[in-house]
């Protein structure tokens, strides 16, 4: 593999901002919840959230010149799931996989075998203070992460710092929706159903009412392109999923 023009920290690497009230609840839910985090998921989705991961990622690196190795970081990587399905879109891919949740990424790199455990690493790190270069990411990455952010604001801020110019942003998370349509089909699936299916699978009933509060409290697909624009990226473009579930936000770092 050839090296990247990059620092990126080591799977040993680790941020060391101070994480807030909320910050800390979350990512102590998430260390709580790692082990059965995987089997929810697929339960909840019936297996649609791989659909959709592999959609936000299918054109994630595909500006970066071939005589080059891309650099791409997952954001909330958690478990590793959208790490792996950038590596199998982009093989030559170096992916730094970040989160706060240490237990997440070690169930995640369970998942790291072959040519995955060569290509991925995994590093400790709070999304408001990335323990990346400036301008040293082709591409970043982020599914239903966003959303448990405490300053949505600097978080921005840090990723158009990441990433070099002309470099992508692509997240794919459950936005607040703000059409009559879309708010009926978030309440009956975000309220109605997942909550009870992610306590029946893990057994943890905090957490799963901690989704539609999340996704109440966060930003309309509007609100956050508009936040992005703001923070130095052009080119915002939005997609909806399944009946506007979900949602995929793409932008690209000014030059
Ligand atoms: C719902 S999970 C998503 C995991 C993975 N991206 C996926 O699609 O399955 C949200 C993840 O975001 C992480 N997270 C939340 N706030 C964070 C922060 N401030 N910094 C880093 N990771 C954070 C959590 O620890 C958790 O693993």
């Amino acid at each position: 593999m050839t090296t990247p023009e990059t620092s990126l920290p080591s799977s040993s690497g680790t941020s060391l901002a101070p994480i807030d009230a909320h910050g800390s609840q979350v990512q102590r839910m998430f260390d709580r919840i790692a082990g059965g985090y995987d089997r929810a998921n697929r339960v909840m989705s019936l297996g649609i959230d791989e659909r959709w991961r592999r959609r936000a990622v299918a054109d994630l690196l595909s500006h970066v010149p071939s005589d080059r190795v891309p650099v791409a970081l997952d954001l909330c990587a958690g478990t590793l799931d959208s790490s792996l399905a950038i590596h199998r879109a982009f093989p030559r891919a170096k992916v730094l996989a970040g989160d706060f949740a240490a237990e997440m990424l070690e169930r995640g790199r369970e998942k790291l075998v072959g040519e995955a455990a060569a290509h991925i690493d995994t590093a400790v790190m709070d999304a408001h203070a990335l323990p990346v270069d400036d301008a040293s990411c082709d591409a970043i990455f982020c599914a239903f992460g966003i959303r448990n952010l405490s300053d949505l604001g600097r978080a921005c801020a840090e990723q158009a710092r990441a990433l070099r110019p002309g470099g992508k942003l692509v997240v794919l998370d459950f936005f607040r929706p703000d059409s009559l349509g879309t708010r009926i089909v978030h309440a009956i699936y975000n309220r109605g159903v997942l909550p009870w299916v992610g306590w029946a699978v893990t057994g943890d009933r905090e957490a799963y009412q901690y989704l539609p509060r999340s996704i109440g409290r966060f930003d309309s697909t509007d609100e956050y392109a508009a936040r992005l624009r703001d923070a130095g990226f052009v080119d915002v473009r939005v997609e909806g999923l399944t009946m506007g579930v979900a949602s995929i936000v793409r932008a690209t770092r000014s030059a």
